[in-house]
């Protein structure tokens, strides 16, 4: 079939209807950042101070550290609670592995995920100031492992400002 020209100016017609949807739908979000909240890996997150080790039982059987920016150290330090704009928190995760050189003690192997949570309360007003992100290689994961982050740190450590993780002295 010869396309007319009607539909070539039907194709183009959609063409710009579909760009005009993209920019309305508030800019689209970076490949780098979460979805719902658009939190992204925070740079040089890894020289960060350490707050806490962690432990997960099988199947998931991880290592963890929470790593602090300085302003969530110096609110740990101070017990200052909520935590104020601007605190950031990382928590790096591993597989749990037998060390081969000294069979008693327990490494990290492969790294798993890295879960951030920024609090900004302007930005974030609909989850207690906090927003949330969770990375794998990089990338954040889907939307649907993204809906599970409020109402599990609502539902244990609301009294805490949503945050687990406790200074290890
Ligand atoms: C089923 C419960 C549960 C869910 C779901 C969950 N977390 Fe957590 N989170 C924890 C626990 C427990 C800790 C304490 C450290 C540990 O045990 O690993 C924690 C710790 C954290 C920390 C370190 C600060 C703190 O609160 O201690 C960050 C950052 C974090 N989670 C981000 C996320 C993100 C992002 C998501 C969603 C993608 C998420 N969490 C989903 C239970 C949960």
């Amino acid at each position: 079939m010869k396309s007319s020209p009607f539909f070539a100016i039907a194709l183009t017609i959609t063409g710009v209807g579909m760009a005009a949807a993209q920019v309305a739908s508030a800019q689209p979000r970076p490949e780098n950042a979460s979805p719902i909240y658009g939190v992204t890996l925070p740079e040089g997150y890894r020289d960060w101070k350490f707050i806490a080790p962690a432990q997960e039982a099988p199947p998931l059987d991880e290592l963890r550290a929470v790593l602090a920016n300085d302003v969530a150290v110096e609110a740990y330090k101070e017990g200052v609670l909520p935590f104020p704009d601007g605190s950031v928190l990382v928590k790096l995760a591993y597989k749990r592995q037998q060390s081969t050189e000294f069979p008693p003690a327990t490494v990290p192997g492969a790294p798993t995920t890295v879960q951030v949570m920024v609090k900004d309360s302007k930005k974030f007003p609909d989850s207690h100031g906090w927003g949330f992100g969770r990375f794998v290689n990089g990338k954040p994961v889907d939307v649907a492992q993204h809906e599970t982050c409020l109402a599990c740190h609502v539902g244990n450590v609301k009294d805490h400002d949503y945050v687990f993780t406790r200074y290890a002295h």
